[in-house]
């Protein structure tokens, strides 16, 4: 195991709440991502770090053969509530139980910014794919563009300060990073596009439970306590109350679509 013992700690705690009220925000990103690789006519995806299963479940509706892997009991949990229709294996980025070569797309949804080594993470999507595979690799866009951001920096008075040696945190997101990270293991960019997602919450109860489900905030919350992390994330909430009672956060994300260098 890598990372994963560290990282399913976090997102098991607020499990319930991630899966039922934030991890279905990203709904616009997945379709998105399953128009760009069209109809699975029941080609092979691994969606790695799946989480509770949302993106596996709308793959399965397009076609796709699906595995899902996440280091999360409780996430995977919540997944085979969702579906039956996909096999959910409990791993770990870093270490892939899937045999060489046998797979026709990975996506990695927010989660290869998690491992460890991220390196040695894509490397292993790498290993699993077909020569003529591909890679989707999808993570935060430019900070500035994303009201989420503003969330987690007030989380990060409350954490342990990072490693020096640690990426950051919304990095990689140009091209050129991108491009230098998934190339270092032997991955190339055929398609890179920039991407809004909205993420509406039905009030401001909704957006605070969604958004201490998040992993920074959970983390936080378990170092200084549940009060003030939830004092912190209502500010967030306020500034983002629209007049019909709804909160918007507007954020953006980049899709990455990779092949194997020849
Ligand atoms: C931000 S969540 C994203 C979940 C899902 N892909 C989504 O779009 O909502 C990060 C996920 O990565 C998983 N994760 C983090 N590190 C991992 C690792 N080393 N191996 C496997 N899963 C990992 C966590 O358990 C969590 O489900």
């Amino acid at each position: 195991m890598g990372s994963a013992i560290y990282q399913r700690e976090i997102w098991g705690l607020a499990a319930r709440d991630w899966a039922d009220l934030q991890e279905p925000m990203m709904i616009s990103v997945y379709d998105d991502v399953l128009r760009r690789l069209g109809p699975g006519n029941m080609r092979s995806l691994l969606d790695a770090g799946c989480g509770s299963g949302v993106f596996c479940t709308r793959a399965v509706d397009h076609g796709w053969n699906v595995t899902g892997l996440d280091a999360t009991p409780q996430l995977l949990d919540r997944a085979r509530r969702r579906t039956s229709a996909v096999n959910f294996l409990e791993g770990d980025l870093e270490v892939l139980p899937i045999t060489s070569q046998s797979l026709d797309v990975v996506t990695g949804f927010n989660a290869y910014q998690y491992a460890g080594d991220q390196r040695a993470a894509l490397a292993e999507a790498h290993r699993v794919l077909s020569e003529e595979g591909q890679l989707v690799f999808v993570t935060w866009g430019d900070p500035a563009g994303s009201d989420a951001t503003r969330h987690y920096e007030r989380m990060i008075p409350f954490l342990p300060p990072r490693p020096a040696d640690a990426p950051p945190v919304y990095a990689p997101w140009t091209k050129e990073d991108v491009g230098e990270l998934v190339g270092s293991a032997g991955f190339v960019i055929q398609d890179y596009d920039v991407v809004q997602s909205h993420w509406l919450y039905r009030n401001t109860d909704h957006a605070v439970r969604a958004l201490l489900s998040m992993g920074s905030a959970v983390r936080a919350a378990s170092l200084v306590g549940l009060d003030i992390v939830t004092e912190a994330t209502k500010d967030v909430v306020h500034d983002c109350l629209r007049a019909d009672g709804r909160v918007l956060l507007t954020n953006e994300f980049v899709i990455v679509i990779c092949t194997k260098r020849p």
